[in-house]
């Protein structure tokens, strides 16, 4: 028999061991453990783990942006981690790639319930969908000031602050294959954000390990994309030749803010010639008015002049307004872990406020190609050919400033014994279309994206037959 004192230290050591076991345990999976959505309202049943909540990126601000995670349907931990953004600048990756693109869920008509995506991603990735900057969504600043000066740098090393600590949470992501992804005004995130990560891994002695990055209709570069649109309008049959041709004679495409002759042919062009389509895919039935008319937002790029606002539409084809019910249900902010500190406004699937007073963004992102290029990444562009907002010529003429050295000259490609558009590959980047496509590619053509999209992983060209 054991004396009581010496019970008394044996089961305090015992007692010592236990809590610090757990405590062990505990601190490697609170984080994750607290992020954990058990389900969704509406949501069907489904195999993969999803996870989303707040990272904190400025402590002194007070920024913390939100992200959804949502795994891979089958062995999650062999597969990459893929981030997607989307544009705006000031829009949603919950709204837009999560809900309409890539993301397993689509929301349905009424807001009241989800269903399954046929060609989510997640069959071939682990996605995390993030919305940034601050302003964006459920990612808020204390600082209310911070929505009058972002722009390309903060989105850029908030973004970056944002992965760092997200991988301590999930430490099982942290030697992970990383690949970031996105579209439209991503086509500015994603390589930007792929440079601070080069730049930060330098110095870090715990690298994030990025192996590459895809962005589709992405801008690139002011002058270039500027001239490849309004070929676009006039290829495309959607302007006069006269118009075109003041277009390019009157505007200074190298410039930020335009003239007001400028000014007045783009609003010439929209309002007279173009007529009531949807920019987005101008072979598709644009959004009705009267169904759609609770969420028309205006929306600007930012190197576009003030009067040529447009409007952002997805497909369905008033898309947005089904995110917008779903997302500002109190039981749906719930189970997301969202919203936590009331935020003083309503989700919205893009921000105006952020938008319109976009700081600073860069003239062309082609400077940061040749680095990326260099740096040894896998760059992957790709271009849905019915868009006139950031249309295939757009990307062309940019792209053709690389001179990159052909590898594979232009061929189609194929998906279910259809072209599904046509590709080149150069040393240092392939270039995609897809045939039939609008904007949000993922969106209108979502068997030929996923097609795209398991190619890039692989890193094998789009297949020929
Ligand atoms: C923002 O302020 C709220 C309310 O004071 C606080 O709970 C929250 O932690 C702050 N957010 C950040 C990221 O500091
Ligand atoms: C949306 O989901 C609800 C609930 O599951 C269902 O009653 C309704 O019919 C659905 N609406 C559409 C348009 O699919
Ligand atoms: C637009 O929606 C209204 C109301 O639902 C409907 O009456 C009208 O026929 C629709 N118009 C078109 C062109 O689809
Ligand atoms: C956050 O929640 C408050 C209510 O607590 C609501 O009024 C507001 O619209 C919500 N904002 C967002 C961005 O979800
Ligand atoms: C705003 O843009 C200018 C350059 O255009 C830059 O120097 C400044 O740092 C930016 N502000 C913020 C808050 O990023």
């Amino acid at each position: 028999m054991m004396a009581k004192g010496e019970l008394l230290a044996v089961l305090l050591m015992v007692l010592a061991m236990l809590a610090s076991s757990g405590i062990a345990l505990r601190k490697d999976e609170l984080g994750e453990a607290a992020d954990r959505i058990a389900q969704l309202p509406g949501q069907p049943r489904v195999s993969f783990q999803q996870f989303s909540g707040y990272v904190t990126v400025d402590d002194v601000a007070g920024r913390a942006l939100f992200y959804w995670l949502t795994e891979a349907v089958h062995d999650p931990i062999s597969k990459p981690l893929v981030v997607w953004l989307n544009g705006g600048p000031g829009c949603s990756s919950v709204a837009y790639g999560a809900s309409e693109e890539i993301g397993p869920f689509r929301i349905n008509k009424t807001g009241s319930s989800l269903y399954l995506n046929r060609f989510s991603w997640n069959a071939a990735a682990n996605l995390l969908f993030l919305e940034t900057p601050a302003g964006v969504g459920f990612s808020y600043t204390n600082r209310s000031s911070d929505l009058f000066d972002t722009g390309d740098r903060r989105t850029a090393s908030d973004s970056l602050e944002f992965l760092v600590r997200w991988m301590d949470r999930f430490p099982r992501y942290k030697h992970r294959e990383l690949y970031l992804t996105g579209e439209s005004y991503a086509g500015h995130y994603v390589p930007q954000l792929a440079g601070e990560i080069i730049k930060s891994n330098a110095k870090s002695r715990r690298p994030l390990n990025l192996k590459g990055i895809m962005v589709g209709n992405a801008v690139t570069d002011n002058y270039y994309d500027s001239l490849g649109t309004v070929t676009y309008w006039w290829s495309h049959a959607m302007i006069s030749d006269k118009t075109f041709h003041q277009l390019v004679n009157t505007c200074d495409f190298h410039r930020q803010k335009n003239s007001e002759d400028c000014e007045s042919l783009y609003s010439y062009a929209m309002d007279q010639e173009f007529g009531n389509i949807d920019q987005y895919n101008i072979y598709a039935p644009p959004c009705n008015n009267s169904v759609g008319s609770i969420t028309r937002r205006i929306m600007q790029l930012p190197h576009r002049t003030q009067k040529i606002y447009r409007r952002l539409s997805g497909y369905d084809p008033c898309t947005e307004r089904h995110a917008e019910i779903y997302y500002n249900r109190a039981d749906v902010q719930k189970a997301l872990h969202a919203n936590t500190t009331k935020i003083p406004y309503k989700w919205t699937a893009c921000s105006e406020v952020l938008n319109r007073n976009w700081n600073d963004s860069d003239v062309s992102i082609l400077p940061i190609y040749r680095h990326l290029i260099t740096a040894g990444l896998r760059i992957w562009v790709f271009s849905g050919d019915v868009d006139s907002v950031v249309p295939v010529t757009a990307t062309r003429y940019s792209l053709a400033q690389l001179k990159l050295r052909t590898k594979i000259p232009w061929y189609p490609w194929y998906v279910k014994n259809q072209v599904g558009g046509w590709t080149e590959v150069y040393e240092g980047l392939t270039f995609a279309t897809v045939r039939g496509a609008g904007h949000e590619v993922p969106l209108f053509k979502p068997r030929a994206a996923l097609q795209l999209f398991k190619s890039f992983l692989r890193g094998t060209p789009l297949p020929k037959s």
